[in-house]
């Protein structure tokens, strides 16, 4: 099993979320939050003609734990609905599972998720 931690825009969130319901991936976890990466925020110029940083964005971040054989397979949907192209499309992080248990039930590993 893995841990696929997605963060991306949070305006894809929700074509990113029925992408992967539509593929079958039900179970995630969604939290907002603030990072940056790469270009360390985004630089404005405000009207006075000042120029200001944003240094932490505020992002998405999208955590769905899947079986290994899923694993490309919803990395793949989630690339294709939250790329557009420019700088701040997100970051995936991919994370081993050791287990995963089903409370109600007692079921362990990959039918319990
Ligand atoms: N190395 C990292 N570790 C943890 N979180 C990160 C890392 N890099 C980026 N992030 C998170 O991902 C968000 C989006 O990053 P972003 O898409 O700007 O990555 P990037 O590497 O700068 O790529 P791009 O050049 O396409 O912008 C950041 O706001 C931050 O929340
Ligand atoms: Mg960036």
């Amino acid at each position: 099993m893995n841990k696929i931690e997605a963060i991306i825009r949070p305006e894809r969130l929700s074509m990113v979320v029925s992408s992967l319901a539509e593929e079958g991936f039900h179970g995630l976890n969604i939290t907002q939050v603030t990072g940056r990466g790469e270009q360390r925020g985004i630089a404005h110029v405000g009207r006075a003609g000042q120029s200001y940083v944003v240094d932490m964005l505020p992002k998405s971040k999208l955590e769905v734990v899947v079986k290994d054989g899923d694993t490309q397979r919803v990395i793949d949907i989630i690339v294709a609905a939250a790329r557009t192209g420019q700088v701040g499309d997100g970051k995936i992080f991919v994370l081993p599972v050791s287990n995963a248990i089903r409370v109600r039930t007692g079921e362990a590993g990959d039918i319990a998720l």
